[in-house]
């Protein structure tokens, strides 16, 4: 946030200037231009957050390219954060000024400094670091919709992840295997083998066709108890039709990197399966359900569910190069946007 001295009207007048990430057009990183805006006062149910940690998803590329939103210049990317409260509305009285939080699911994030609905802030515990809580926030929520509240995971079953080694998938592995159950990890290249090992993949095929022979393999032709899918597409259908999904299984849809995820009723229906393509927002609607949520994700976390979590940072500024890193599919992990 800067102060600026501006003479207007024969007037000294305080103009609050934050440093912004806006989207010109839609395509690739350098759609992404860096300014400074002015900063209005918060609204009656408004809080001003001065960001210390901005989350990348993978969301934020596919509305850089026009898959999931509109153009709208000069729209501000970004939709996760957490900072410290520095002014409320006349009308909020749920937080004060000082005050740790975070948020998910609003556009606005890459910045300095924001304005947002108090009812969208979630209170950020005391011992949780802003980037821990940046990188948790939208990615941890997700895999513990999956993993735990769509799809309880239990010791024994064996479960398929793919994008084993991006940020939501990663959250997921780890804590498909802090359950108990023997993860099979999908990544795109040999590159990542290592990180989906990590990530606690007992086994990591490289592309689809390698899962689909490993987990023949594996579950001796009775296919895993639960996929969760990142790629979208028609990952599903792949799966059902040459049963690498157990009969009565379940398949939880959670990404579209690949393109937007679609299931052929009728082998749905053969394999007697279950197939949910979940969208976070429709389990935060009200500010009680997204606190009760991240509390219980921010517990998974003091319990080790989610591993040690250190994801890269790149500058704000620097948005673009790591949009550029995402394209190139060199990226890995967390990553967050540090002002
Ligand atoms: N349902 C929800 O509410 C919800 C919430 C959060 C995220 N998501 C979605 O979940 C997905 C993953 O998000 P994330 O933030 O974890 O992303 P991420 O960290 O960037 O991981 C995405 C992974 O997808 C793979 N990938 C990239 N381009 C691809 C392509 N063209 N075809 C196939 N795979 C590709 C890459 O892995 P490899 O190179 O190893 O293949 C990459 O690691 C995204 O589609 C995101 O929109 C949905």
């Amino acid at each position: 946030m800067t102060l600026l001295t501006h003479r207007i009207g024969g007037v000294d007048r305080v103009v609050v200037m934050t440093l912004v990430i806006a989207q010109y057009g839609q395509g690739g990183p350098d759609v992404l231009r860096a300014e400074n805006r002015d900063l209005a006062a918060p609204g009656a149910t408004q809080v001003e957050v001065e960001q210390k940690a901005i989350g990348f998803n993978y969301f934020d590329a596919l509305q850089r390219r026009g898959f999931i939103s509109q153009d709208e210049p000069g729209r501000v990317m970004g939709i996760e954060g957490a900072g410290v409260v520095t002014a409320i509305g006349a009308g909020v009285t749920d937080f004060a000024v000082g005050d740790r939080v975070g948020y998910l699911r609003s556009q606005g994030a890459y910045a300095a400094t924001r304005l947002i609905e108090a009812d969208l802030l979630f209170p950020l515990p005391q011992d949780i670091g802003f980037e821990a809580a940046a990188a948790l926030t939208v990615k941890g929520f997700t895999a513990w919709l999956c993993a735990v509240r769509l799809f309880d995971v239990q010791p024994g079953q064996t479960v398929l992840v793919t994008t084993a080694a991006g940020g939501v998938g990663s959250l997921t592995a780890r804590l498909a295997t802090y359950r108990g159950a023997r993860v099979i990890g999908v990544v795109g290249s040999e590159a990542k083998r290592a990180l989906a090992h990590d990530n606690g993949a007992v086994e990591v095929a490289i592309g689809l066709d390698d899962a689909i022979d490993l987990v023949a393999r594996l579950t001796e032709g009775n296919g895993v108890d639960v996929v969760f899918d990142g790629i979208g597409a028609d990952t599903a259908d792949r799966l059902l039709d040459v049963g690498s999904v157990r009969s009565g299984g379940t398949i939880i849809s959670f990404g579209a990197s690949g393109g937007w995820p679609k299931a052929d009723p009728d082998a749905v229906a053969r394999r007697g399966a279950t197939v949910v393509a979940p969208q976070v927002p429709n389990y935060i609607k009200t500010a009680a359900e997204l606190r009760a949520g991240m509390a219980e994700v921010f517990a998974l976390y003091r319990d080790g569910g989610f591993g040690e979590i250190s994801p890269a940072r790149y500058p704000l500024r620097d948005a673009a190069a790591l949009h550029a890193h995402v394209e190139s599919r060199t990226a890995s992990g967390i990553s967050v946007l540090v002002p």
